[in-house]
This record gives C-alpha cells, sequence and structure tokens, in this order.
C-alpha cells in the first residue's frame, strides 16, 4: 500500500534505477496508460465522476498523466526544478477537487499497469523504486495542491471543494454562445479572481450514471456580485456526439437551476502590472478569458492602449460582439478588429480568411506587446507561430488552452 506521508529521501540505488528505466517506460507509454485507465475505472469506478470521459474516448488527456510522471522522474534528484510544471497542473487538479487520498490509488493503479505491461522486465528492484519514485513525485503535487487550496479558503468569499450557483440570468449570445449570470446560492459574498481565470461546473446531468466537471473561463471582469461565463454549444459532428455538459447548459439548464461550482483559479491571467501595449487574440468561444481581460483593464488600466483581435466564422456564432464595440467606443485606449473566415452578405468586419502575421504587423503598432491568446488549436498554432516569427521574446506571450495542454 502506498501512502504519500514520510517518505525518506531516496537513496542513490532507488534514483539510478528509476533514471535509467524511465526511456523503457516511456517506450511502453501508451499500453502503460491504456491499462492504467483500465484498472482505474475498474478498481475506482466512482473516479468516472472526477475524469473527463471523453477525454477518455478521444485518447488526449490519458497520456498526460503517466507522460508526466515519467518526465518528473527525470528529475527525480532535483524535484524542485519541475515545480513551475507542477503549479501548472495542480491548478487543474485543485479546481477539480482533486485530493491527496487519491494520489495513493493513482499510484498503485500505475504501478500494476507498468507491471502487467513490463511482464518479467519488471524486477523487484524496479518496482520498489519506481513505488518510491511515485511517492516522492506525488508529495510535491500534494504539497503544490494543499498551499492553492489553503490560499482559495482563506480568501475572502472563497472556498474549497464546490458550492452552489443559482443562475440568476442566462442570455443567447450567439447562435451557438450562451452566457450565464451566477451567484451563490448561499448569498454570500464572491472573491476576487484574476482576469482569465477558470471555475469548473460539476454537471449532475438526470439520467447520468455519473458526474461531469468540465472548465469554463470567467467572460466578465472579477469586483462584480456575479460570476458570468459564457459557454459554446458543442453540437454533434459527423459520427461524434454532441458535447455532454455544453448541451445540458444550453438546452437544459435554466434560470433559477443551481450548479456547482469550484472557485475560480488557473495560472493564465492578465499582469495588470505591465504597462505595455496588450494584444488580445482569440478564435471562436476562446474569447470568454479576452473579455474578462478586456473589461479588467480599461478599469484597472486607462492609459494602456489595447488590441482587441477576434476570429470568427461570421456574426451568427460570434457572440459578444456588441459588448466589445461599447468598450472600444466608449474607451479610445482599446482597438477593436474582426476576422470572418466566412462572412455572411452583410458582415461588416476588418480581414475575411484567417488572422496572420502581415496582417497583425498592419494593425499592431510593433512587436513590443503583451500578448494573450486562445482559441482552437489550429488558430493557436498559427498565432503561436507568427509572434515567433515576429521575435516576440516568450515572456510576452501567454496562452490558455480549452482541454489537455498540447504542443504547439
Ligand atoms: C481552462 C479551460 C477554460 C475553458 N473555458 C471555456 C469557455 O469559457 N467557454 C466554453 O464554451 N468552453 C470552455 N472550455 C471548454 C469546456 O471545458 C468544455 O470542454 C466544452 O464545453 C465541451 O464540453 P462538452 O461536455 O460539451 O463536450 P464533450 O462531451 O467533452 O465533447 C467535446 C468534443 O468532443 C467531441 N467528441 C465527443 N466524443 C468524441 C469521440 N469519441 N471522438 C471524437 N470526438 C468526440 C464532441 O462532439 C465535442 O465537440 C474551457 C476549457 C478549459 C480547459
Ligand atoms: C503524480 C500524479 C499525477 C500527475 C503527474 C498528473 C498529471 C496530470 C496532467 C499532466 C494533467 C493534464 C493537465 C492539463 O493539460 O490540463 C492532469 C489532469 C487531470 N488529473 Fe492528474 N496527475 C496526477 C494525479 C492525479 C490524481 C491523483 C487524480 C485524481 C484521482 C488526477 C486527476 C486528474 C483529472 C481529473 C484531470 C483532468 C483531465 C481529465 O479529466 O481528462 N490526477 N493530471
Amino acid at each position: 500500500m502506498i501512502t504519500t506521508q514520510e517518505k525518506p529521501a531516496l537513496d542513490q540505488k532507488t534514483i539510478d534505477t528509476v533514471k535509467a528505466t524511465v526511456p523503457v517506460l516511456a517506450e511502453h507509454g501508451e499500453a502503460i496508460t491504456t491499462r492504467f485507465y483500465q484498472l482505474l475505472f475498474q478498481n475506482h469506478p466512482e473516479l468516472k465522476n472526477i475524469f473527463n470521459q471523453t477525454n477518455q474516448r478521444k485518447g488526449r488527456q490519458p497520456k498526460a498523466l503517466a507522460n508526466t510522471v515519467y518526465a518528473a522522474a527525470q528529475y527525480i534528484d532535483q524535484l524542485e526544478a519541475i515545480v513551475p510544471v507542477v503549479k501548472q497542473i495542480a491548478h487543474k487538479h485543485r479546481s477539480l477537487n482533486i485530493k491527496p487520498e487519491h494520489y495513493p490509488i493513482v499510484g498503485e493503479n500505475l504501478l500494476q499497469a507498468i507491471k502487467d505491461t513490463l511482464g518479467d522486465a519488471a524486477t523487484d528492484d524496479i518496482m520498489t523504486a519506481w513505488e518510491k519514485a511515485y511517492g516522492v513525485i506525488a508529495d510535491v503535487f500534494i504539497d503544490v495542491e494543499q498551499e492553492m487550496y489553503h490560499e482559495v479558503s482563506s480568501q475572502t468569499g472563497g472556498w474549497t471543494g464546490f458550492r452552489n450557483f443559482t443562475v440568476e440570468k442566462k442570455v443567447k449570445e450567439s447562435d451557438v454562445i450562451t452566457s450565464f449570470y451566477l451567484k451563490p446560492e448561499d448569498q454570500g459574498l464572491l472573491p476576487e479572481f484574476k482576469p482569465g481565470n477558470y471555475i469548473t461546473v460539476k454537471a449532475d446531468i438526470p439520467g447520468e450514471p455519473y458526474t461531469h466537471l468540465r472548465q469554463y473561463s470567467m467572460s466578465d471582469a472579477p469586483g462584480k456580485d456575479y460570476f458570468r461565463i459564457s459557454v459554446k454549444r458543442e453540437d454533434s459532428i459527423d459520427d461524434n456526439p454532441e458535447g455532454v455538459v455544453s448541451n445540458y447548459l444550453h438546452n437544459q439548464v435554466e434560470e433559477g437551476d443551481v450548479l456547482p461550482i469550484s472557485a475560480p483559479g488557473g495560472d493564465f491571467y492578465l499582469d495588470t502590472t505591465s504597462e505595455k501595449p496588450l494584444v488580445l487574440l482569440s478564435g471562436g468561444v476562446g474569447q470568454t478569458p479576452m473579455l474578462s481581460m478586456l473589461n479588467t483593464v480599461v478599469r484597472k488600466q486607462p492609459n494602456r492602449p489595447v488590441y482587441y483581435i477576434h476570429a470568427a466564422q461570421n456574426s451568427a456564432v460570434h457572440g459578444l460582439r456588441k459588448e466589445v464595440q461599447n468598450i472600444s467606443n466608449e474607451h479610445l485606449q482599446v482597438q477593436s478588429f474582426t476576422c470572418y473566415s466566412e462572412p455572411l452578405a452583410d458582415d461588416q468586419y476588418d480581414l475575411e480568411g484567417y488572422v496572420n502575421l502581415n496582417w497583425m504587423k498592419e494593425i499592431i503598432p510593433s512587436n513590443d506587446c503583451d500578448f494573450y491568446f486562445c482559441g482552437p488549436e489550429g488558430f493557436m498554432k498559427v498565432v503561436k507561430q507568427s509572434l515567433s516569427d515576429w521575435n516576440v521574446p516568450d515572456e510576452q506571450i501567454n496562452y490558455e488552452f480549452f482541454g489537455p495542454n498540447v504542443e504547439l
């Protein structure tokens, strides 16, 4: 039985064994991961309430957990080097309410999966070394997450776990995007959050055997007496089923209904101490964190130039357009631009097609800006590449994925 407390420091033999076997495990990564999730859900079906079952089916996230364990194991004798990466993941874990007691469960099933996959090659020495290594890696996560739990619970209006919010208002923003204005059912205070932060919604859908957890970015500034999220309805495409939670929110959740949500968090947020011109770039529903940033910057930094660039198919799916227009009309610091790939006959826009570097150079005066972006993977790849080609320093490039992290 693995416990995550009171781990002795690792001996040199363990360190050497783990480092020598990382490549072997990584080579069998896919097989180990598949076996791991099989075992995990067989032994602990209740975890289906936590893990995104659509991600499981699509096979994206499943690789992330095991791959991160191997990557961390390479730094097993200098774990402080992985803390920045751990922090990124820990924000997601905290938002999902992952607890210390979950770690031994993951550890046991991961080790069993390694054993099952490697067969005789998984000697007792190797297995013992990996058990110890997993323990110390898990401890790093647990410590970082405990700090985050402490931080959110000690904040004014903060909480840990899930708190019930009433849907005060449901507003259709476009053919596919709807906003939900949420207020705490207990009528208590709301915490401050950073523009760019997200919450997790726990959807307990009638007729579904498990709950479904999904993240949604705040689409309005902090400091209001409500949280606003804006959700795109994921329709069924080709043979793929429609999105579970977005359709539940659009079609079943009405004003007056209650949704459990976790406290806002995340490592993607606007740095309001920087005074560099700000470029907010979004594709589709990726505009939600940008809107929170836009609504914040005009209040907090009225002299900071802002270039707000949004790409969508056309006006029919372009949500919250009026809000952005109003802000840019009212605040001279803001210039907003629209790019439509499939404009409708009467649409007004600045560029037809896709965002590209030449266009960005025409509308943004220099590369010495802070860039924030979010959107579909293809959009993010183009923007990231364009910014690299424009020699924008890495520390001025910030982005968020609306799903498991992928290499851009
Ligand atoms: C940090 C963060 C912030 C986010 N903020 C927002 C936000 O502000 N607004 C917003 O709308 N979304 C946001 N998201 C995305 C959101 O969390 C959900 O992923 C989204 O709403 C889809 O969830 P769903 O349950 O409707 O779809 P899911 O059921 O999770 O399905 C997702 C997609 O996969 C497809 N699919 C389903 N099964 C398969 C299969 N077997 N093979 C292939 N494809 C399949 C579905 O058709 C759908 O398009 C955010 C995500 C993150 C991580
Ligand atoms: C050392 C152990 C662990 C590592 C290295 C790890 C790593 C990761 C990584 C890399 C991600 C993807 C983050 C992102 O891209 O957004 C992730 C997400 C996630 N993790 Fe962990 N994790 C660990 C332990 C756990 C435990 C103990 C649980 C709970 C039982 C858990 C549950 C989740 C869930 C539910 C997600 C969200 C993704 C989804 O549902 O598909 N993790 N983890």
